[in-house]
Formats: structure tokens, sequence, C-alpha cells
């Protein structure tokens, strides 16, 4: 009786998993939302298409992205950086949609992070085979508030380190609907996701799709 209870409880809350200090896992966090985010990321995909980017060191990122919000994180050979406008069209960013601002803030407020309010969300397309390697989000001004990543589609394998990049990664899985945050003392944790492995996801196909939030002003 007592075992089915918390069973039954367990199934509507979603889990909250301590990952590091300033760093948890929500999984399923973003679940009853799916069909909003997926309906938004069309029309984002619409008007700013994803593309593959060039780091400063001249290679292509496995990893297509594109952007909402005020402010947008690019790459090209002069370095990493926030642009208001995307540079492939010249025109603004999409807006962020509200459901993606109030899915972000309540993950946020889960995690002990109130009053978060990105004004820049990096979209990020992986498919079978694309990788991120380690680094730390360090183009923000303002390191106070935290990250807010949302993953959709097909698992992946998210690498989680410390503040040096010698520290070895935690591994942890994240499927359709986890959404992690870092922030205070794991605000700078070096973080990457392995080579996305090939399968085929129900509503969004054969690849991941990562929202990332943050507050680069
Ligand atoms: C990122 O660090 O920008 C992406 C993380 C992820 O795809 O889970
Ligand atoms: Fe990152």
């Amino acid at each position: 009786m007592t075992a089915d209870l918390f069973e039954s409880i367990a199934d509507v809350l979603p889990s909250r998993e301590a990952m590091a200090e300033g760093a948890m896992l929500l999984r399923g966090f973003a679940s009853p939302f799916e069909s909003e985010l997926i309906a938004v990321l069309r029309d984002i995909e619409r008007q700013a298409a994803f593309r593959h980017m060039i780091t400063p060191g001249g290679h292509a990122m496995s990893v297509a992205m594109t952007n909402c919000g005020e402010l947008g994180w690019v790459t090209d050979r002069s370095g990493y950086r926030y642009e208001g406008n995307d540079p492939e069209t010249g025109k603004p960013w999409p807006a962020m949609p509200a459901a993606f601002f109030r899915l972000a803030g309540q993950a946020a407020a889960q995690a002990g992070f109130s009053e978060f309010s990105p004004d820049a969300c990096l979209i990020n397309r992986y498919q079978p085979g694309a990788r991120m390697s380690l680094h730390q989000d360090k183009d923000e001004d303002d390191f106070g508030a935290p990250i807010v990543s949302v993953s959709l589609g097909l698992p992946a394998i998210f690498l989680f380190g410390g503040s040096k990049r010698s520290d070895k990664p935690r591994r942890f899985r994240l499927e359709h609907g986890d959404v992690v945050v870092w922030g205070g003392p794991s605000r700078l944790a070096f973080h990457g996701v392995a080579p996305l492995a090939d399968g085929e996801h129900a509503l969004i196909g054969r690849q991941r799709i990562n929202l990332t939030f943050r507050k680069a002003r």
C-alpha cells in the first residue's frame, strides 16, 4: 500500500538529482511542455535556420546551431561572442517564446535559483555522431545566473566535470524532457556531450535538440 503510493507519487513528480554543488538534474521536467516546445521550435527554425558554425580555429562544429532571444551565441574565425542579429540573415534573432522563458524560469527555481531571466537561448541540434567537446560557458557577463539546459529527442551522454579541464567528468544519460541546471559553485564547470548514438525518437526523429538558456548581459 505504502509502496504503491510512493510509486504513484514518483510518477507524477519529476525527480531531482544533485550532480554537484549548484548542479541539478530535473528528470522529465520539460515533458509536459513537449508539444508546445516542438511547435515553437519549428517556428524559430523557419526564421533562423540551423547552421554549422566555424570555430576560431577554423573547424566546422558537428553540432548545428541557431538561437532565439535578444542575444544569440555565435562563433566564427574571429571568436566566440553574443550577437543581437543572426549573421546569416542580418536580422534580429527570433524572440524568445513565452513557453521557453517560463520553462527556463521554473526549472531554475526548482534547482534553487529564483528570478532567472534569460536573454539568450542557444539551440543545438545533434545528429548521430555529433558531439560537443568539454568547455566552460564563459562568454556571459553575469556568472551569478545559472545555465538551464533542456534535452529533447534522442538520449545523449552528458559529461559534467569540475572547474578545471583536468577534472574527470561524470557521465549522465540525458533523455527527452530532462533539464539540467548549473550555477553557483558549478557555474563554470567544464561540460560536453559524447558522440550521439544513432536512433529514432518518436517526436523529434533521428536527432537530439538541446535548448541552453543563459543570461548573457
Ligand atoms: C552546451 O553546452 O551548449 C550544450 C549541452 C548539451 O547539448 O546538452
Ligand atoms: Fe555549454
